[in-house]
């Protein structure tokens, strides 16, 4: 069966629901601006594609039964859903490029009548999700070119189809070097506090019928030093002017361990990642999680003396010069990242 992460069904947002997973596959349907805020909170849906369709979605969901009579009043009340969504993380790029698109959408139809722009704005939440189909299969064609038949890549959280709409990034690579006929071996790692690597990425790669081996995290330096690893591919949830890149946390010792181990390290994203109005990467705002996601195994099993401090950011930042080059859906794109940047991506 072919897996959609995020879709638009009988008037509702048709998600998988990712906190099931590895053990059910569960779909929910969220009919209300508050459930799908919860539901981002919580990460049931995840990762920064899948954030900007369902933020979309979600500006949509607000407005749809809206009694607004004018555009001034939809207005009112798309802004005040556009808010409320842009609440719920801060560190994803494209959920904020998702409301902006429907922001943009709505301004460019002022002229219309409300039933109209309400039509129009599902058309643009729509689109996103036709776009991001496009985008990952891009990236997956650029990507694989860095790809050899055999090579042992290493990656952590998850950035396939459960992060995007039914593709994926980082993982769309590895699917799309698969297509060309490459055999690779996939290390995961597992990705602590929240394994979506171990939860996610296993069972996404099982699926697809590729060689995947789980590790916990900190057992890749071994891995590398050992000589097992030939490329790290990770994805990105927020990438500054310069090509610093937001990911998962762990994402950046992962880099400092390529470099140390002389690895390619290559960052996979969309244009709709970029974030060309961020100079670099200390502009970026990393979210904190609560500390029980670390003292707690899912919230229950206590895991740690009772009342301990914790520090839980979700993201880190891998510095533009420990990335051997960022694959996007319009190109490969190299270090001087400042000018390529520039070049490539045209938002
Ligand atoms: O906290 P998450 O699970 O939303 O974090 C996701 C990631 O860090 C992904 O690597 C990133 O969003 C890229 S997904 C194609």
């Amino acid at each position: 069966m072919k897996l959609q992460t995020i879709s638009w069904s009988k008037n509702k947002i048709k998600i998988i629901d990712q906190s099931w997973l590895p053990l059910k596959l569960k779909y929910l349907d969220l009919g209300d601006l508050k459930s799908l805020w919860q539901a981002i909170k919580v990460l049931k849906v995840r990762g920064a594609p899948a954030l900007g369709a369902a933020a979309a979605l979600g500006v949509y969901l607000g407005v749809k039964d809206s009694r607004a009579a004018n555009f001034r009043d939809l207005r009112i009340q798309l802004d005040k859903a556009i808010l409320y969504l842009a609440s719920s993380r801060p560190t994803a790029r494209n959920l904020f490029y998702g409301l902006e698109r429907m922001r943009r959408t709505l301004l460019n139809n002022k002229e219309k009548r409300v039933t109209q722009i309400k039509k129009l704005l599902l058309q643009e939440a729509r689109a996103i999700i036709e776009e991001d189909k496009i985008a990952c299969r891009r990236i997956g064609f650029y990507g694989a070119k860095l790809i050899q038949d055999q090579d042992a890549i290493l990656t952590i959280c998850n950035t396939g189809i459960l992060a995007t709409i039914d593709y994926g990034t980082a993982l769309g690579v590895i699917y799309s070097a698969k297509e060309d006929g490459k055999a690779l071996k996939v290390f995961v790692s597992e990705t602590r506090p929240l394994m979506q690597g171990s939860r996610l990425t296993t069972w996404e790669l099982k699926r697809k019928g590729i060689d995947v081996t789980l590790i916990c995290d900190n057992m890749a330096a071994t891995l590398m030093q050992q000589g097992r690893i030939r490329k790290i591919l990770v994805g990105a949830d927020r990438i500054a002017a310069n090509g610093d890149s937001a990911n998962k946390i762990g994402t950046y010792s992962l880099a400092v361990l390529a470099h140390y181990h002389k690895i390619p390290f290559y960052v996979a994203a969309p244009a709709s990642t970029f974030d060309l109005k961020i100079k670099n990467g200390r502009g970026i705002i990393i979210e904190e999680r609560p500390g029980q996601e670390v003292t707690r195994m899912f919230f229950k099993q206590r895991l740690a003396a009772r009342g301990v401090k914790v520090f839980n950011p979700a993201f880190d930042v891998t510095p533009h010069g420990l990335i051997s080059a960022i694959i996007t859906d319009q190109g490969i794109i190299r270090s001087p990242y400042q000018v390529s940047i520039k070049k490539l991506i045209k938002r």
